[in-house]
């Protein structure tokens, strides 16, 4: 990686103030329902702990828009990360002022503190030179080990680099070391299996990597757009209005690079979405008028599992239904057993992908799980994270 890492500085008894991404998901009782982010970071903190850093966290959780609110305090991240990585962690409620000055002030060497959610202060998105010298204050060195937060411009991740040394955390650096393996040079056949809503996220991806990918696989809410675009009848779907001349052309793109796109040819389908409803899988020639798309169905499940067998490289993003109803699960469930069981590099986009990946259990399965949603696939539809750039500014 042509930027400098955390291994390349003395971090030895220096005040390391670390930008990590606990911006975890969250149960409505406030706890935390998947800790991934949290044990990303770990190899970056224990890294500064047996180098005997000060190691002084920060991060964002949530959107609160500039204000303090109790839920969305980082309190409950530091104590999670206290059981992980079996070491005392300080929190102190604030993330600047003269409470962080004291607090950083009676640190030993190898002590971890963790601050308050910087999204408290509307000056973090805006990224407010005055707010980023404040957090430099009390710092002698800035890690950047938030992949997940690499795509916002916001003080911690760039205006902080103004003041202080700057480097990549491990996971960082991993993070574009996995995800720069796809773009550079992924094993082939490679493969992308897309689902989600929203097209337009993804079409940049896919015309990033056109001269690189073999075949396309198109399930989720997403699929819906293509039929549609196909001259399909989708009855009820949420069809991308707008991306439905992206499906289009993506469609096009793919049969002049001679990529095999495959869009479901049978989908399972429901008239109502409450809890008890309950979908009947039809193939795609015969949508009801009334009917949803709500999963992909099983001749599409053994067709995606087919084209996925036979691939070296495969970068998943999306579910392939309404993952958080369990009747429209199967298709994602398969997908994630399917691709947890290649002999291939297999990697998992970030956000709500790697929260199913984590809940199913298949996270270790994975050649690599992203931690970034947005961040991700910025990065691998070819364009600059604010965060490396700051980064790449310091050499
Ligand atoms: C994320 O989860 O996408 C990152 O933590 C960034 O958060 P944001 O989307 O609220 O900026
Ligand atoms: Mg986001």
């Amino acid at each position: 990686m042509d930027r400098m890492t955390v291994r390349d500085v003395d971090v030895k008894g220096k005040r390391v103030l670390v930008r990590v991404d606990f911006n975890v998901p969250l149960n409505p009782n406030g706890s935390i329902s998947d800790d991934g982010r949290i044990r990303a970071a770990i190899p970056t903190l224990e890294y500064l702990v047996e180098q005997g850093a000060k190691v002084i966290i920060v991060s964002h959780l949530g959107r609160p828009d500039g204000k303090s609110i109790p839920s969305m305090s980082l309190e409950v991240t530091g104590e999670r990360l206290s059981e992980l990585i079996r070491h005392p962690v300080r929190f102190i409620d604030k993330c600047i002022g003269p409470e962080v000055e004291s607090g950083v002030n009676s640190m030993a060497d190898g002590d971890i503190l963790l601050l308050e959610n910087l999204r408290f202060h509307s000056e973090e998105e805006t990224n407010d030179p005055e707010f980023s010298a404040r957090l430099a204050r009390f710092a002698d060195i800035f890690v950047d080990d938030a992949f997940g937060t690499a795509h916002r411009k916001h003080a911690s991740i760039v205006g902080i680099t103004r003041h202080l040394p700057s480097v990549a955390g491990l996971l960082l650096e991993k993070e574009l070391n996995s995800l720069g393996h796809i773009l550079e040079k992924p094993v082939r056949p490679f493969c992308v299996l897309f689902g989600g809503a929203k097209i337009a996220d993804k079409v940049k991806l896919l015309e990033n990597v056109m001269d690189k990918v073999d075949v396309i696989l198109v399930g989720g809410g997403m699929a819906a757009t293509f039929l549609k675009a196909n001259n399909y009848i989708v009855g009820k779907s949420i069809v991308d209005e707008k991306g439905l001349e992206l499906a289009a052309k993506i469609m096009a793109k793919a049969a002049q690079h001679n990529i095999r796109l495959l869009l479901p040819r049978d989908v399972v389908v429901t008239g109502d979405l409450t809890p008890e409803a309950r979908g009947i899988c039809v193939q795609v020639e015969n949508i009801p008028p009334l009917g949803k798309i709500v999963d992909i169905g099983l001749l599409t499940i053994n067709q995606f599992t087919r084209e996925l067998e036979r691939c070296r490289t495969v970068f998943w993003n999306g579910p392939m239904g309404i993952y958080e109803m369990p009747q429209f699960s199967e298709g994602t469930k398969c997908m994630a057993d399917v691709i947890s069981r290649l002999h291939a590099t297999t990697i998992i986009g970030g956000g709500s992908t790697a929260e199913i990946v984590a809940e199913l259990k298949l996270a270790d399965k994975m050649s690599f799980v992203s931690t970034g949603g947005g961040a991700s696939m910025q990065y691998l539809s070819g364009e600059n994270l604010p965060g490396v750039e700051a980064l790449m500014r310091k050499l």
